[in-house]
């Protein structure tokens, strides 16, 4: 793939589907905190992603169900005000949109009038179709999500790949063409085969980011301190560690701890 690529001072909806007809794949990331969103969004990431996933990696939960709406706003306002040109999604936590397009439209506005965040993204097909509708209508940019949903984790019973399956798939490949249809700007698709997600890259015009769904697809997301190897206990074979985070900061920690108790730290540079 080419890295001549036309150079974004700022990326909207429209410069992902721009990125999509020019075959120039998309990069996604996600972030949790002002700190870690300068980082990310300086060194030029397309999409910072407020996941819901804060739910494991921020607060320790074994699910994202127990994330609330107020926690992803205090998470997104921080990325918010860090981000410069990146494009910030933020998850519509679990318990806040599925259960009429109402509700799915106040939290929406919520997110977007508290965080200062540019779109939002819903887990679900056919279901959403009203309430995705409905937030579009408001103005608000919806990205959707499907495959596995980790939402709906007490459904699935597995983290496991999904729509291995003729039905799944075939609801998958319909379910994507309903969000498109609806008004979606884009898809994640989350640990399904490679050659399915390649599939509805191809049928679709709105971009398809992948996360364990191959290198066919229109971008890759991953779950940053997945990436820089801060956590280390969760290891699908998607993930690709480019550090080993968690063992270079417990070397520091220990040489600052070891310092402190050898009254080596601080010396006299480093006093008044
Ligand atoms: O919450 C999250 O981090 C996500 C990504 C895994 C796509 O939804």
């Amino acid at each position: 793939m080419s890295e001549n690529k036309k150079t974004y001072k700022r990326i909207t909806t429209n410069s992902l589907f721009e990125m999509k007809s020019n075959n120039e794949k998309i990069s996604m990331l996600t972030a949790y905190d002002f700190s870690m969103a300068k980082v990310v969004d300086k060194a030029g990431i397309d999409i910072v992603l407020v996941g819901d996933s804060a739910s494991n990696v921020m607060s320790g939960h074994e699910t994202t169900l127990p994330i609330t709406l107020d926690q992803m706003i205090y998470h997104a306002s921080g990325v918010v005000k860090a981000v410069k040109r990146a494009l910030v999604v933020v998850d519509l936590p679990f318990g806040t949109y599925q259960s009429n397009p109402n509700k799915a439209l106040k939290s929406s506005i919520k997110i977007m009038k508290e965080s200062g965040a540019h779109a939002i993204k819903v887990e679900g097909g056919s279901e959403l179709k009203k309430s995705i509708s409905t937030i579009l209508n408001a103005g608000i940019p919806v990205m959707g999500h499907l495959g596995l949903t980790p939402q709906s984790i007490y459904k699935f019973g597995t983290y496991s790949v999904r729509a291995k399956e003729k039905a799944e798939a075939e609801k998958l490949i319909s379910d994507a063409k309903i969000l498109e249809k609806t008004g979606c700007f884009a898809i994640v698709l989350e640990k399904i085969p490679a050659n399915l997600a390649k599939k509805v890259s191809k049928i679709l015009k709105i971009p398809v980011i992948g996360i364990g769904a191959g290198s066919s697809v229109d971008g890759q997301v991953l779950v940053l301190h997945d990436m820089l190897g801060i956590n280390t206990e969760f290891s699908p074979r998607f993930i690709r560690r480019y550090m080993n985070l968690h063992n270079d900061m417990t070397q520091a920690i220990k040489k600052f701890i070891s310092d402190v108790k050898k009254v080596d730290f601080p010396n006299n540079k480093e006093q008044y």
